[in-house]
């Protein structure tokens, strides 16, 4: 059963600063209920604010990151040094500024061939989570942002990714983007222990309503339910504007 819920922030700062501290929680429980804390982290760029907030001296000194492993739950298929790489902008934002064993960065090889790079990327997770032929990955968060055409992660309306029920890491060619990318699949993603959404600003108020009050599935972010866990929604106060709450 999915518990959600929804949690309005004034700005980006608050909903930043309520981010990090959720972060915190949950690596401390994490880490002693299985001695690490595995977190798959968003592109875009509301969920960049977190990535700065943890690297904070305040934040990052409550964080073991002898113990956090990173994932990506979603990479354009370009090199990490291209701009718009998902490695490059956390990069720039977290790892750079703290101590992480390099061990622990996974991060998808966007420049591999993409369905070469998919394959990599889920022998990856099967070997990270020890997992037999039948089972999912249980990250103990992901982060997902939101796109105004209710995209999350890579999973983007009308994309063949949306109904992979096999794989763990897909390929999707996005056409309005011309772009080729790599995501992590619905059953992985909802497999999760707890998934957080990040949303700011005025531009995603109508998605936003379209999705937490009439739960189309025509929209990828809708079918985001975690099956046994817990969803979270970070919203600022205008995002959240045209929710009857
Ligand atoms: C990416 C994403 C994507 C993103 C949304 C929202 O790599 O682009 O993971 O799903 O989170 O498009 O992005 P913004 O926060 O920039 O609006």
């Amino acid at each position: 059963m999915t518990n959600r819920e929804i949690i309005i922030c004034r700005d980006t700062g608050e909903l930043s600063r309520k981010a990090a501290e959720q972060f915190v929680a949950l690596a401390r429980q994490a880490i002693a209920a299985h001695r690490r804390f595995s977190v798959a982290l968003s592109g875009g760029s509301t969920p960049k604010a977190l990535y700065s907030t943890l690297a904070s001296a305040e934040f990052n000194s409550q964080l073991e990151w002898r113990q956090t492993h990173l994932f990506w739950g979603d990479e354009r298929c370009v090199a990490p040094d291209h701009a718009e790489s998902n490695f490059r902008m956390v990069k720039e934002s977290l790892l750079s500024k703290i101590l992480i064993p390099p061990g622990n960065v996974h991060r998808m090889i966007g420049e591999f061939e993409p369905a070469a790079a998919a394959s990599a990327y889920e022998t990856e997770l099967r070997q990270f989570f020890f997992l037999s032929a039948e089972q999912l990955p249980r990250f103990d968060l992901i982060l997902l942002g939101l796109g105004e055409d209710g995209h999350t992660a890579s999973l983007f309306r009308d994309s063949s990714a949306l109904n992979d029920t096999e794989r763990w890491v897909a390929t999707t060619y996005v056409e309005k983007l011309d772009a080729q990318r790599l995501t992590l699949t619905f059953p992985v993603i909802n497999n999760a222990a707890q998934i957080t959404f990040f949303v700011a600003g005025q531009s995603k108020a109508a998605i936003v309503k379209e999705i937490l009050s009439t739960e189309n599935w025509n929209y990828p972010a809708a079918r985001i339910r975690p099956e046994n866990g817990q969803l979270i929604w970070l919203v600022t106060h205008d995002a959240a504007s045209d929710l009857a709450i």
